[in-house]
């Protein structure tokens, strides 16, 4: 394609059929088996498909995966969740978000930016490719799980939106919906203040581990996740992965943070997996694997140090 067109960017007719893209999974399977694709790189961009909504397994990309050990239980990482707007409880989570409503969803994309407005979740899907990533999911409160999410690079989704030069942070709001959400209700009393809101600087935003994810096990993101959209960033502590985003804003001055709002003395802005740094009520130098409670090593950046230390190397 000449034009200014990025290759990522593909008219409707070139969306992969579904049957020719499990195909070519397994050829690339194969071939990353066979060792003729590395597999510390990138699937090669114009392997990568543009899933229409709803079309499930998405590539996975063989440089992103958990060696040391397996995937958290489906029903476990489905079943088990902090998602405060619905219940405190993390087994209460999936009952109580059957009035939740994530189709139709818009994304509200504001502040310091070119592509401002609201996009649907078809424009996100038809602009930017899909992959599946196996990552490690750590809690501040010191449980973890092995996570494959499917979803959209954020260097991607920054490309397309092209943020300003003066841009510095990325700022992601939750929906606040209190007849759907039940302690968003009229005297819920939750001691909650809601939206949840979060925040990464564009150079966090940017790096190759960041992902807004709208699936799980290779199907739709089920709505305790954070359907239909949350942000996944596994070098940091599961707070900042914020779910259900309905706004997406760039700013110049540093964003607040839920968390560190409520409690700037245990829970830091930036929420890097720091093992050698204790939560003031717990060590956080360990972690529990949900679902059988196995203790192990809790990792700088929870593993990811080879792609981010440098990010705050000040
Ligand atoms: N996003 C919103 N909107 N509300 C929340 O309560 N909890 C956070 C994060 N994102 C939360 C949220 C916390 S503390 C964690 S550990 C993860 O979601 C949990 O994600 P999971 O339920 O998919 O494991």
């Amino acid at each position: 394609m000449k034009s200014k067109q990025r290759s990522w960017i593909l008219p409707d007719r070139e969306i992969t059929a579904e049957d020719s893209y499990l195909d070519r999974r397994q050829v690339l399977k194969g071939l990353a088996l066979a060792g003729l694709l590395p597999a510390c790189s990138s699937a090669p961009s114009s392997l990568l498909f543009r899933a229409p909504l709803g079309s499930y397994p998405a590539l996975r990309n063989m440089a992103f995966q958990v060696n040391e050990r397996g995937l958290t239980d489906e029903i476990a990482a489905t079943s088990y969740n902090n998602f405060y707007e619905f219940s405190l409880k993390k087994d209460g989570v999936k009952d109580m978000v059957g009035d939740f409503v994530t189709n139709p969803w818009k994304v509200e994309i504001a502040g310091l930016v070119e592509k401002k407005g609201e996009a649907d979740l078809e424009d996100f899907f038809r602009h930017l490719p899909s992959e599946e990533r196996i990552y490690r999911f750590r809690c501040v409160e010191a449980w973890a799980m092995t996570v494959p999410w499917t979803g959209f690079p954020i260097k991607r989704f920054l490309d397309w939106v092209k943020p300003l030069t003066a841009a510095r942070y990325m700022r992601m709001l939750t929906f606040l919906r209190p007849e759907q959400a039940a302690n968003q209700a009229p005297g819920a009393n939750s001691g909650y203040s809601f939206p949840y809101y979060e925040a990464l600087s564009l150079e966090e935003a940017s790096n190759e581990l960041s992902l807004f994810a709208h699936g799980i096990y290779g199907k739709e993101l089920p709505r305790q996740n954070g359907a239909p959209l949350r942000l996944v960033v596994p070098w940091k502590y599961g707070l900042k992965n914020i779910k259900s985003i309905v706004r997406i804003e760039f700013t110049r001055e540093r964003p607040a943070t839920f968390w560190n709002d409520l409690k700037p003395q245990e829970y830091s802005w930036h929420s890097n997996v720091e093992p050698e740094v204790p939560h003031p009520r717990w060590s956080q130098a360990s972690e529990r694997l949900i679902p059988d409670g196995e203790r192990v090593d809790t990792l700088p950046y929870n593993g990811y140090a080879d792609h981010v230390a440098q990010l705050y190397a000040d």
